[in-house]
């Protein structure tokens, strides 16, 4: 087992002190070893799976169910691409792809830099300026293609900056 393996089974074990052996609170430790993890990694559900004493496919079929729930380790920012009603007539597909294209990641996936990861959320409450794309909690409205890669330059062009100033 690598350290960080180690590492995760060790974060687990400590959330799953606060919590009795029941199976009904399976989805309430997921949340906290989510919240705790920033996803849940397979060493996280095998440790769950021992504590409540339920295979692990079990708690992999809830992990897969709930699209609350991340497989993938949380990237630097994240894009929450809006595929709401308004979001969705106005094109949000289009931006999905534009966005799974130029990252070169699905949705529920982490670019292997760790720089983003991409996913969808419903209405985010700003349809007036749909297609919108959430990054980093700012709402970005009519997030065309073009627009997907204005934003992605402004970061490289953020990050090349912070790469000068160390220096
Ligand atoms: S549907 Fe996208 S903001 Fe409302």
């Amino acid at each position: 087992m690598t350290e960080e393996q180690e590492a995760i089974r060790q974060e687990t074990r400590k959330v799953l002190k606060r919590f009795s052996k029941q199976r009904g609170n399976l989805v309430p430790i997921l949340q906290q070893v989510q919240a705790q993890l920033g996803y849940i990694p397979l060493e996280a559900m095998v440790e769950v799976a021992e504590f409540l004493k339920i295979p692990e496919m079990d708690v992999y079929s809830v992990v897969t169910f709930y699209n609350q729930f991340r497989l993938n380790p949380p990237g630097k920012h994240s894009v929450r691409v809006c595929l709401g009603t308004a979001c969705h007539m106005k094109g949000g597909y289009i931006v999905l792809d534009a966005w799974k294209r130029r990252l070169g990641i699905d949705q529920g996936e982490t670019t292997p830099d760790h720089e983003f990861d991409l996913d969808t959320v419903a209405c985010v409450g700003c349809c007036t300026m749909a297609p919108v794309t959430v990054v980093d909690n700012e709402a970005e409205g009519k997030t065309s293609p073009t627009r997907v890669d204005g934003i992605l330059l402004s970061y490289q062009l953020e990050k090349d900056k912070e790469g000068k100033e160390t220096k």
